[in-house]
């Protein structure tokens, strides 16, 4: 029996109206999160065996964002964001039938942030959202992986660095590994997006040779023109 199945049955013998969302029941589409004993959880990969039992279980909505009712939270703003992160941009075709070559190894590296089912709790359970209400100035965890599935993609050749830096608030994570730790599909958030990330951004804006290079090529390109 999993959190979900107490849930129901709540509903059916007790409370007709408890207000909870779900859809799939396997731990795919990333309805049913909701704070377990205090933890961000998954309501429907949750066995009550591995609760402690002697005591009540605690299900709360989630923390880091409005409560339409019960347990149901308003996580619209997370898809406001998404729409913010610039899009995909392929290069132009690899060979004259449209189509691209592309390494396995560069594919499998952006394999993992795609296995995201988008559940948000590694967005809850992060301090900077959850504790100090930042929505304006930090994407949070889960679009810093959005967007290192983007920028990473060895066919893209968008540039987001700036956005991540200024708009997108990467600078308020203090990694913490919070989110790792939460994600119901294991994906190294931390190690595998969010410092990569950070590294380029140093680069970017703080490397003095890095910037003294890209100063020097700018010029060259102009006299060029
Ligand atoms: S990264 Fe993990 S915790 Fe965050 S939204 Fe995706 S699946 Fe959920
Ligand atoms: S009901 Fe789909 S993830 Fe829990």
């Amino acid at each position: 029996m999993v959190v979900l199945d107490a849930v129901h049955d709540i509903q059916r013998t007790q409370a007709g109206d408890l207000a909870c969302r779900w859809n799939c029941k396997a731990g795919k589409c990333g309805s049913c999160s909701a704070e377990i004993n205090g933890m961000p959880k998954l309501m429907c990969m949750t066995r009550l065996s591995e609760l402690p039992i002697d005591k009540p279980i605690t299900i709360e909505p989630m923390k880091a964002f409005p409560v339409i009712k019960d347990l149901i939270n308003d996580v619209s703003w997370n898809f406001q964001v998404k729409k913010q992160i610039k899009k995909f941009k392929p290069r132009p075709p690899d060979a004259p039938d449209g189509t691209w070559r592309m390494a396995q190894e560069d594919i499998d590296r952006v394999q993992e942030f795609r296995k995201c089912i988008e559940c948000f709790l590694c967005q809850d359970v992060c301090h900077v959202l959850r504790d100090h209400q930042m929505h304006d100035r930090f994407i949070g965890p889960r679009f810093l992986i959005y967007a290192a599935a983007l920028e990473m993609h060895p066919l893209d050749v968008e540039d987001r660095t700036e956005q991540l830096r200024n708009a997108h608030g990467i600078g308020y994570c203090n990694i913490t590994q919070f989110c790792t730790k939460v994600c119901p599909v294991n994906i190294e958030i931390t190690d595998n997006g969010i410092i990569p990330f950070k590294e380029r951004v140093v680069d970017r804006f703080y490397d003095p040779f890095g910037w003294l290079w890209r100063w020097l090529k700018r010029k060259s390109d102009r006299l060029k023109r």
